[in-house]
């Protein structure tokens, strides 16, 4: 808080321009609750780069990984507020600003990565922009980190197997649902708490990708990592439309493209770094359950109640548009 206090007004305020020469420079800053070694710390420090050099020394982006500045809630709000110009994080914290954002919470949507990022690149995340606008949120770019997977200590080969094991989600809504209605027992929990709850075993489960999986250790915790890929880990980059406004047009260009190149970045980040990571938790010891088509398929005739849920709380377009856009991608 004293951190986000000491920023205040640091961005919209035409004195705190520095001059250097004839030149203003613009000094903005950029958040995430990640480590710096995962794709959300790289999509962040890629986007701050590209950004800095395409203005040729005329912004300046101060960097602020890990939670320095707060969890996703309380940078979203620092957005908002023009505090903090930029942010990388997921979806799912954003539902309470952006009711809309909670697509991504649709289950079992995307049966790979290709489809789920032609589907991002389509005009659902056009239509989302506008949900963002009216909420002082200016959506710059979607990535993804991957799907996020279940690591369990009990083995899920078939969804029986997910019969009353307690796993730990984030405090979602129709995260917890979606759970429920494939049979498992979901606990909400902050996420800087699950460590110690395995290791206790006050639970036996949680769900992430495999990035944060391997940042965070939890492998070590747990015997099995299951792909069930049941909800893609968005990447959003998101931006202060007052302050970006604000920025002479010239270098409001270079922020848009710069978004545009580190997304594409964080996308090959993804893929390229999966491997490795993967193999981090087999040398471990943890045993890797592979996606298993019967098993998504299971998932995903269980969890159609939240679809229908999601119908309620946003609106049936909406979840239309991205049963037609996903039906779609398919085929290409
Ligand atoms: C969570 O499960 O709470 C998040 O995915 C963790 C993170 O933001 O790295």
């Amino acid at each position: 808080t004293c951190v986000l206090t000491s920023l205040t007004g640091c961005l919209s305020s035409e004195e705190r321009r520095k001059e250097t020469g004839e030149r203003d420079v613009y000094e903005l800053y950029i958040a995430c609750d990640s480590q710096e070694d995962t794709v959300t710390g790289i999509f962040m420090n890629t986007f701050a780069d590209i950004l800095e050099e395409k203005s040729k020394g005329r912004i300046i982006v101060n960097r602020y990984p890990n939670s320095q500045l707060g969890g996703d809630g309380e940078i979203a709000e620092a957005v908002q507020n023009g505090n903090i110009t930029f942010v990388v994080q997921t979806t799912a914290p954003q539902v309470t600003f952006v009711p809309e954002a909670a697509i991504f919470d649709a289950p079992m949507a995307f049966r790979n990565l290709e489809v789920a990022r032609k589907v991002l690149d389509g005009p659902l995340t056009e239509e989302l922009k506008a949900f963002y606008e009216p909420k002082n949120l200016r959506l710059l770019g979607i990535a993804d980190q991957g799907f996020r997977v279940m690591s369990s200590n009990k083995n899920v080969e078939q969804l029986s197997d997910l019969k009353g094991i307690k796993i730990r989600t984030m405090e979602n809504p129709n995260h917890i649902a979606f759970w429920k209605s494939v049979g498992a027992n979901p606990t909400p929990m902050a996420w800087s708490e699950v460590y110690i709850g395995l290791q206790q075993g006050s639970i036996d489960a949680q769900e992430n990708p495999v990035e944060t999986i391997v940042a965070s250790k939890v492998y070590e915790q747990q015997d099995y990592i299951v792909e069930t890929n049941h909800i893609l880990h968005t990447l959003t980059l998101i931006g202060s439309p007052n302050v970006i406004d604000d920025l002479p047009e010239e270098l409001q260009k270079c922020v848009y493209e710069a978004a545009d190149e580190a997304k594409i970045d964080a996308r090959a980040q993804t893929d390229e770094r999966s491997a490795g990571r993967l193999e981090i938790v087999k040398d471990s010891g943890t045993t890797i359950i592979p996606y298993n088509e019967t098993l998504f398929n299971d998932m995903k005739n269980s969890s159609e109640s939240v679809w229908t849920t999601l119908e309620n709380q946003i609106g049936k377009e909406l979840v239309d548009l991205l049963r037609s856009e996903i039906a779609k991608a398919e085929t290409e």
